[in-house]
């Protein structure tokens, strides 16, 4: 599907971007994609696999390319990983497009992700490492949003519903 996309999604990983990007793109009749998976297809292995074998600055060079290509090659729901917007080129491929941020606070953020060493970011973890990266990233998201969404106490399709308010 070419064009630019309808939708992006961006916030925190464990927010629920992929479970809202795929109802999104149902309620839309839309395609949807997700850089982490393009990511993992290319690469052959795992995103937890990329960061030990190479590091995060290697991991966030694919992800800035896989970034760059979905935008310029998907015209329907795309969400990125968690960290995307930290790359101020990908920052401004993203200015003139419709993001939604998806946000949660940090004790929720514990809650729904836990300890989860599938996440590389939080293997050595809880609630430190959420409340460092939320402070971090913050005015990140903020800045590439046209739109923020609170996940807090809200089902997946309470949050699609509020996403298409927003758009
Ligand atoms: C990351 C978020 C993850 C994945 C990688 C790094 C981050 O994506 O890209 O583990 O820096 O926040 P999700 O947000 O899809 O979990």
């Amino acid at each position: 599907m070419s064009g630019a996309p309808v939708v992006v999604l961006v916030g925190p990983m464990g927010v629920g971007k992929s479970t809202v990007g795929r109802l999104l793109a149902d309620r839309l009749g839309l395609a949807y994609r997700d850089t982490d998976d393009d990511i993992v297809a290319e690469q052959g292995r795992a995103i937890s696999e990329i960061f030990v074998d190479e590091g995060e600055d290697a991991f966030r060079a694919l992800e800035k390319e896989a970034v760059r290509r979905a935008v310029a090659e998907h015209g329907g729901v795309l969400a990125l990983g968690g960290g995307a917007v930290l790359d101020a080129d990908t920052r401004a491929l993203l200015a003139p497009l419709p993001v939604v941020c998806l946000s949660m606070d940090v004790e929720e953020a514990v809650r729904r992700t836990g300890l989860n060493v599938a996440r590389p970011l939080l293997a050595v973890n809880p609630r430190k490492q959420w409340r460092e990266l939320m402070e971090a990233r913050r005015h990140l998201y903020e800045e590439v949003a046209t739109a923020v969404v609170a996940t807090d106490g809200r089902t997946p399709e309470e949050v699609t519903g509020a996403v298409l308010d927003a758009v």
